[in-house]
């Protein structure tokens, strides 16, 4: 029988955020240094930005940019990066074991985020450093003037104060590869100190606080409840980071990764209520979902012991595959699907490392099969996001079990009555899907787009041959009073619009 999928405007969620549709920046690899910033590259700038980098950032529909790490933040000193380049000192940089020039840093970032047209999310270090380090960048980066550290920032050029409204306390803090990890209560103290004098200075502020590096760290869910007793109410959302590796070759299973990041946002948000309910809290917080990728984790630990300390290595500089694209518009429906609860997302990272844009040094930049579902969705899902209850078959997995081959969300923009239904098949097969949006009368078929895998799923794209996976257009889909039947190619995600 054909799968079943009917949408209707009386089930909403909430409104799908901009800024789910977040990148992140970090000193790591080739991101920064070869990637968004390449002085003297044909198509760079007067100031080093690639212009190529730029233009597909914008295409790409980037909300929110995180900065500057990840792993990288938990040892840096922010004050290295500002000033005149020729003064700023070399240092070892222990998360990647790279020697960070500091040619690129906190100014050049925000002038980048605004020529780039997306909002600045920064890190605070909270390994190697604390509250005051803390203080002393919100006051450089937002305080008017007239004091020590804003004056600072107005000598190097930046008169007006740059507003960030997006702060993360540390990242990653549970993991023991942090530089400067620690317990849930050592870190928890740290962060609500940090955050109540982050406040004091800028109390239009909203915070993150760390949750775990993934679901499957031992201290789980305990962190959370830990962490948040401590800062539940300094802070606005908790963080939660996601990589799905397919190394093994378990296609069943990594297509299915988005049922792993459901129940993680379920867990987190239960956790964080759960505290919230025990510390008398009515104000909900949310989650950031702050780092979340395609990742072949295994092949990093090899590329660092290979080598000693270099500049801006090629570092976890992963070539996606037509299966990983599904597996990137599945994790955003996801995201999507849980609008209500998740307020940030970013994808990790922007630039060559584990990254949707892949550039050559001196060469031309090119979009990864993972570029396309991440930048139709950021394009279409506009409005509000609209629960789905898809009914059609499952199949097996040896990570998660049973899984279903379907996933769906449906967002419909009020103010122009379009309807984009997102929906993946994880299966090998065709899938034909019948649609009912009688809840949504007058609509016709505007297009069905689809990326799909079924025919070469390892296929990637490449500097030579950079078009080879990408969206095509399938028949639109024609409604007979408010119903239509479409087929979902073998294993694709697919994007289905209505006006
Ligand atoms: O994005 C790569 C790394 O993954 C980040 O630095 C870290 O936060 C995570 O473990």
């Amino acid at each position: 029988p054909n799968a079943q999928l009917t949408v209707d405007p009386a089930f909403r969620v909430g409104e799908a955020d901009r800024r789910i549709f977040g990148s992140f920046v970090e000193h790591m690899g080739r991101c920064v240094y070869g990637g968004i910033y390449e002085p003297g590259h044909p198509n760079a700038d007067s100031r080093g930005y690639r212009r190529d980098v730029l233009d597909l950032t914008r295409e790409m529909g980037v909300s929110v940019v995180r900065y500057p790490g990840g792993n990288f933040v938990s040892g840096y000193r922010w004050e290295d990066g500002v000033g005149p380049v020729g003064d700023r000192p070399r240092r070892l940089d222990l998360a990647w074991k790279t020697i960070e020039t500091n040619a690129f840093g906190l100014d050049e970032f925000m002038t980048w985020a605004a020529e780039a047209g997306v909002e600045p999310m920064m890190a605070v270090n909270l390994g190697t450093r604390g509250m005051p380090e803390a203080c002393d960048l919100l006051e450089y980066a937002n305080h008017p003037g007239g004091t020590q550290l804003s004056d600072l920032r107005r000598k190097h050029g930046a008169e007006q104060p740059y507003g960030v409204r997006l702060w993360c306390l540390g990242n990653e803090m549970d993991g023991p590869w942090q530089v400067g990890h620690k317990t849930a209560d050592e870190y928890g103290r740290l962060a609500a100190e940090t955050a109540r004098a982050m406040k004091m200075i800028d109390p239009s502020i909203s915070l993150v606080a760390c949750g775990s590096s993934n679901r499957g760290m031992p201290t789980f869910a305990g962190w959370e409840a830990t962490v948040l007793e401590h800062t539940y109410e300094h802070v606005d959302y908790i963080s939660a980071h996601t990589y799905y590796d397919p190394s093994d070759g378990d296609r069943a299973s990594i297509l299915a990764s988005a049922v792993d990041m459901d129940a993680f946002i379920t867990e987190v948000t239960a956790t964080a209520d759960h505290v919230g309910a025990k510390l008398r809290q009515k104000r909900k917080l949310k989650v950031s979902f702050d780092e979340w990728n395609v990742w072949y984790q295994s092949r990093l630990q090899a590329d660092l012991d290979r080598r000693g300390w270099v500049e801006a290595p090629a570092l976890i500089e992963d070539d996606y595959t037509a299966d990983d694209a599904v597996v990137v518009g599945d994790l955003l429906i996801t995201l999507l699907r849980h609008a209500d609860r998740v307020g940030v997302a970013c994808q990790a990272q922007l630039a060559n490392v584990i990254a949707p844009i892949r550039t050559r040094n001196g060469g031309p930049a090119w979009r990864q099969s993972i570029f396309h579902p991440f930048a139709l969705t950021a394009r279409h899902a506009r409005g509000t996001v609209l629960r789905t209850e898809p009914v059609g078959p499952t199949y097996p997995t040896e990570r998660y079990g049973d899984v279903p081959v379907l996933d769906t969300v449906a967002v419909h923009d009020e103010e122009t009555g379009g309807l984009a239904v997102f929906a993946v098949n994880r299966g090998p097969d065709a899938l034909p899907l019948d649609l009912d949006l009688r809840g949504l009368p007058g609509l016709r078929g505007e297009a069905h787009t689809t990326l799909s895998a079924g025919d070469d799923p390892a296929a990637t794209n490449t500097e030579a041959d950079p078009e080879r996976v990408t969206p095509r257009e399938l028949t639109t889909p024609t409604l007979d009073g408010g119903r239509c039947t479409v087929a979902l190619p073998a294993t694709s995600w697919n994007l289905l619009r209505f006006v």
